[in-house]
């Protein structure tokens, strides 16, 4: 057998064992066994010096042409795995780009805002109107205008945070009520929400920044059968059950009589906790009567008008009402806690 004839043979066998592969493994070995250094193309090469001179071109042709046909068959079937993978591929690993994207997670309110909804709903269809204020206040509306002049002890009551101007963080939302007699006069139903801040230690009962709500009425012959009557309209509204409250002389400047409303603990149920510090008591609703001079230095005639006054302790309320047993959990931002309302 020729020189050429053998090559060709060689071809044919290893481009028909290639088509027969039955995956690129079967296919590169096929490729090593017949292109490979030490392969059958490269055994025809050591017997190329022993042909004869004239043969030599020849037979150097036939191998390289030998050579291209089989790169190029094996390197088309290759392809043709890879494009067989490829197709595989994409028939098991898709998207479906019509699917809806999982969206962010729902919210919900703050329970401090859910009981603030609940109270201006009630105080609205009792006519009272709900006012906002500053919570960077001045010195007069925060104290003076409230009866509580510098010097005057009931101002060591509540520690204030003063700012350099000489302005401060509100410490309570009464300073609300001077505003609204200021703005609208008598008579007047007014309610306002909103935060106070104190420089205070934090505990389990104490947060440094809390909600309040404080209301006022102004109008005439107003009495403390007015202001009780309020006070538990808003409180069954509010627990919608029989909770036990006391009723105890309270000391405020701005009113005169002045009242401290407490809730038994619904943590504890009365025993003592540290929400109640052990007495089994929160004070929750300190309220009284709006003393003549408070009145007097918002421009309205304590001869005239009269009116009663109450400073809810909105975040407190919040954990009397759904058991928060812990005051630093309102505004700790955390989820866990938050997404339970
Ligand atoms: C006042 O702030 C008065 N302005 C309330 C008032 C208004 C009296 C109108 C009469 C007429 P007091 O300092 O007691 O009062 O605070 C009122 C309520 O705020 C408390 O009963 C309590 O429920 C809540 N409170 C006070 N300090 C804190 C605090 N550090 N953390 C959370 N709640 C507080």
């Amino acid at each position: 057998m020729t020189l050429d004839d053998q090559i060709h043979r060689l071809v044919t066998a290893a481009m028909a064992r290639a088509e027969s592969a039955r995956d690129p493994e079967e296919l590169e070995s096929v490729r090593i066994e017949v292109l490979g250094r030490k392969g059958s193309l490269a055994q025809f090469s050591k017997e190329f010096g022993k042909l004869p001179a004239e043969e030599r071109p020849g037979a150097g042709k036939a191998l390289n042409a030998a050579k291209e046909t089989l790169e190029s068959a094996l390197e088309a079937r290759k392809q043709a795995f890879d494009a067989a993978a490829l197709d595989a591929r994409l028939r098991t690993e898709w998207l479906d780009l019509t699917l809806p994207a999982p969206g962010p997670r729902p919210g919900s309110l703050h329970p401090v805002t859910l009981i603030q909804n609940e109270i201006e709903d009630l105080f609205t269809s009792l006519g009272f109107a709900v006012l906002d204020g500053p919570e960077v206040e001045t010195e007069y509306h925060n104290f003076d205008a409230l009866n509580i002049p510098p010097e005057h002890p009931a101002r060591d009551m509540q520690d204030t945070f003063w700012l350099t101007d000489g302005n401060l963080l509100r410490t309570h939302t009464s300073p609300v009520q001077v505003r609204g007699m200021e703005k609208y006069g008598p008579p007047l139903r007014m309610i306002a929400p909103g935060r106070a801040f104190r420089n205070e230690e934090v505990d389990a009962s104490h947060e440094h920044t809390f909600y309040q709500l404080e209301g006022m009425m102004v109008d005439r012959n107003v009495s403390v059968a007015h202001l009780i009557y309020f006070m538990k309209t808003l409180l069954s509204a509010i627990f919608r059950r029989d909770v036990t409250l006391r009723l105890r002389p309270g000391y405020f400047p701005f009113v005169e009589p002045g009242f401290e409303l407490d809730v038994q603990c619904l943590i504890c149920g009365g025993p003592g906790c540290p929400v109640c510090k052990q007495s089994g008591w929160v004070e929750l609703l300190p309220c009284g009567l709006v003393h003549p001079s408070v009145l007097r230095m918002s421009g309205i005639d304590p001869d005239q008008w009269g009116g009663f006054a109450f400073g809810l302790g909105l975040t407190r309320l919040a954990m009397m009402r759904y058991g928060i047993d812990d005051i630093r959990l309102l505004q700790s931002g955390d989820l866990r806690f938050l997404s339970q309302f």
